[in-house]
Formats: C-alpha cells, structure tokens, sequence
C-alpha cells in the first residue's frame, strides 16, 4: 500500500513515502550500521558502515562520515542517506547538516522507534562528554521512506520499545490509534503488515502534524516528551541499563498518569485504560525508585522553575497539557504514597 504524507518543518518540506521493502537510497553517501547494512545494503554506493548501538553516536564517527563525503568530492547538491534506527538517523542527519553547511538528506528508518519517532522532526545529534544529545543541530529530512516490513526482522524488544512511542503518541493525539492497539493487540505483536503501517501512518501524522506547528520546541512540540520525564530519569538512575527508552518512557507514561490522578486532572478510569494498556503489550509499571535515586535528573529542571518540575500529563484522551508540578508531589507519586498537598497549575 502507498500512502504519502508531507510536512513543511520550519521552511523544510518533509516528504513520507510508504514502500513495502526497505532498500537503500539513492544518496552519494550512506550511512548504516552494521545489522542494517547486512539486511538492507544491498546494491549501494559509498557506504559508512558503524557498529550498531548508542554508543555509534559520537563526534568521532560524524567527523568520519563528513571525510568520506569530501574524500570523494560530493557537492552540495548531493544527499547523504541514513538506514537504519534512530542512531543512524539522528548521525546522518546531523552529518548533513554540517557538509557544506547542509546537503540533501534521505532517511530510511528500519526501527519501530525510528519510524514513528527518530526520522521526522528535524532533531539530530550526538552523545557528548557522557550527555545524551548535548551536541546536534536541527535539520529535517526532505524526504523519507518507510518500510513497515523492515519491522519483522527486529529483536522483539526493540519493537517493543517503539511500541511505547506507539502508545503514546495515541494517547497524545489519535484515539482511533488507542482503540486499534486495544482491540487488535495480537496483529500489533504478530506484526501484521497492514497492521503496524496504518500505526506507523497514524504515529507519523500525529507527530508531524505537531512539529509542523512547533518545529523548535517553543509550545505544543512538548507534548510528545509524555511519559519522558520520569522515564529519561530512570533511564539516568539506571545508567542505561536494565531499560530500553521504551519501557523506561512506557513506566514513565504510567508515573504521569498516576501523578495526574493524585492532582485530580486525570480522570481515574483513563489512567486505567491507559495502564491496562501498557500491561497489555507487557510494559512494567510497578518499579518504584526512591525520588533521592531520580531526583539529579530532575535538578536542572527545579532550578528553572523554583523548586517545580515540569511534566505533560493527561487530562483526557488526546487532551494533554504541560503541568508545572511541585517536587514534593513527583516524590509522592514515585512512592506511591499519599501526600499530594498541592493542586496542579496547568
Ligand atoms: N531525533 C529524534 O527526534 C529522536 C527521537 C527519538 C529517539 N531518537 C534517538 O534514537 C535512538 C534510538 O533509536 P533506536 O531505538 O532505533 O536504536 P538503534 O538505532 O540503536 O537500533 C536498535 C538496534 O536495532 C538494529 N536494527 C535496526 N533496524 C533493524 C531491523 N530492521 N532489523 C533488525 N535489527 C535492526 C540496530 O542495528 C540496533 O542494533 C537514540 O539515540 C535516541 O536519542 C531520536
């Protein structure tokens, strides 16, 4: 099936082709990682191949995409092309951005995750100096392809881990998406072809339908960070391992609802709905880290806002808002516990 999507981010036009099979782009240069240039390399012209994993995304390896892309004279003109989850899409975007103060830039994102999330938007980066994303640039992509059947070769956690972003872009903005991973779970985990494309159309219309609006992050773009705050903390107290962002992000959608309901903006029976959901496709939600273990990951947030924390939460389906929350509440609802003293002020 062929469905084509396109979105204007900050003067950039996105174009989203929907193919059936993952293949390479037609780019100068490409950038994969090891797995996806085993599985999708096939027939294409310079290659940057890195090691698979986080830790591909450093300066050192954008320094090296860059000396291929002038060791063999591309020009401006030409398009540096990246296959492969949100590592290589956050790298070869982010190395476009640099060659030559821009070039063309095509992604084909192979994860769950890079298609519903990592490929559009305009966000690249790198880790820097142990920070994650410290340094990058923003530069959305003119154009890319989605390939639905690349999902049936991933490990079954990562799917699983894009599945989170799935969740969570429907409670953000696509209640027919919520319905539809509610009542046909087994196609969503039996990765039915049709199944997981009108999810990843669905995902990539909410999405792109936002950073359209709030390419820079100044308003609504906030939204999509649901579930990020207490999920990238534990991420942090965990130090990044034991969790996938996915299921950190997932467990933290389940600490905004719970917070939201102890700040009365959230209605109980969503906060169920949502939770049974999460469970359904065998997130954890019960893990109950002491707010002292999370509370560094919160501090830079508490000194801009005196002694607040920001979180988006749920105040009905599709109906998410920022909410300033005092820290005294985050701790309570970490614990579980009672001593919710304050309303929220949205
Ligand atoms: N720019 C953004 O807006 C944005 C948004 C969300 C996440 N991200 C970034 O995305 C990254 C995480 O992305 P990810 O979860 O896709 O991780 P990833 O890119 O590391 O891919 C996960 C693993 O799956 C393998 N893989 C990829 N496609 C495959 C396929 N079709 N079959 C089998 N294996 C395959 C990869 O080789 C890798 O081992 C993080 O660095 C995060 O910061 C960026």
């Amino acid at each position: 099936v062929n469905a084509d999507l396109s979105f204007d981010i900050a003067g950039t036009r996105t174009e989203v082709h929907f193919v059936d099979q993952p293949s390479a782009p037609d780019c100068t240069v490409t950038v994969f990682d090891e797995n996806t240039l085993r599985l999708f390399g096939a027939g294409t012209g310079t290659v940057v191949s890195l090691p698979a994993g986080e830790t591909s995304k450093t300066w050192e390896n954008i320094h090296r995409v860059l000396e291929r892309c002038a060791s063999i004279g591309m020009g401006r003109d030409a398009s540096i092309g990246g296959v492969g989850g949100g590592v290589i899409c956050d790298m070869a975007a982010f190395a476009a951005s640099l060659y030559m103060r821009g070039c063309g830039l095509v992604l084909v994102p192979t994860t769950l995750l890079a298609m519903v999330d990592a490929s559009l938007g305009g966000k690249t980066g790198v880790d820097f100096m142990g920070y994650k994303n410290l340094v990058g640039s923003f530069y959305p992509a003119s154009r890319i392809v989605v390939a639905a059947g690349a999902v049936a070769s991933l490990p079954e956690r990562e799917y699983l881990s894009g599945l989170a972003e799935v969740i969570k872009t429907a409670l953000i903005g696509d209640e027919t998406l919520f319905l539809m991973l509610e009542e046909r779970r087994s196609a969503v985990m039996a990765r039915d072809p049709a199944t997981v494309e009108e999810m990843i159309r669905r995902c990539i219309a909410v999405k792109g339908r936002i950073v359209q609006e709030d390419p820079r992050e100044k308003g609504i773009r906030a939204l999509l960070n649901l579930g990020h705050t207490f999920g990238h903390a534990l991420e942090t107290a965990s130090g990044f391992t034991g969790w996938t962002h996915g299921e950190a992000v997932a467990w933290g959608m389940g600490r905004a609802l719970a917070a939201g309901e102890r700040l009365g903006v959230t209605d109980p029976l969503l906060r169920r709905r949502a939770e049974a959901l999460l469970r359904a496709y065998g997130f954890r939600l019960d893990e109950r880290p002491t707010y002292a273990a999370l509370a560094p990951a919160f501090e830079r947030d508490k000194k801009r806002r005196g002694g607040k924390i920001r979180l988006v939460m749920a105040y009905g389906m599709c109906d998410v808002r920022v909410t300033e929350v005092a820290e005294g509440d985050v701790a309570a609802v970490l614990a579980d516990g009672a001593g919710m003293k304050e309303r929220a002020s949205p």
